[in-house]
């Protein structure tokens, strides 16, 4: 089944896109030509710049942030947040149905 997600972007307009489980989130929103991820590493835990705050409940849901991933939150452009996440490393699972998550107003 496909997964729907929802981007909310710092001015509220909302993107939805679907994903394949086991997807990740960044690799969702690049397939449907959102905006508001960059994605420059391709997913590489390098760049940063494909960060997103996830709403509850599902901020909740999900595995807490590796090691690699809490170093690389430190390099966002926009500040980060205890829901702070990348968005590479969101695995979607159908679970995650209806995933909302705020764009930060820049990722550079
Ligand atoms: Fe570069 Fe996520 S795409 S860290």
């Amino acid at each position: 089944m496909p997964i729907t997600c929802h981007l909310v972007g710092a001015d509220g307009a909302t993107q939805t896109v679907t994903a394949r489980p086991g997807e990740s989130l960044m690799q969702a929103a690049m397939g449907a030509n959102a905006t508001g991820i960059e994605a420059d590493c391709g997913g590489l835990l390098t760049c940063a710049t494909c960060h997103v705050y996830v709403r509850e409940p599902f901020a909740s849901q999900l595995p807490p942030p590796e090691a690699d991933e809490r170093a690389m939150l430190e390099f966002t452009a926009s500040p980060c947040q205890p829901n702070s996440r990348l968005s590479c490393q969101i695995v979607l699972a159908e679970a995650l149905e209806g995933l909302t998550v705020d764009l930060p107003a820049s990722q550079h």
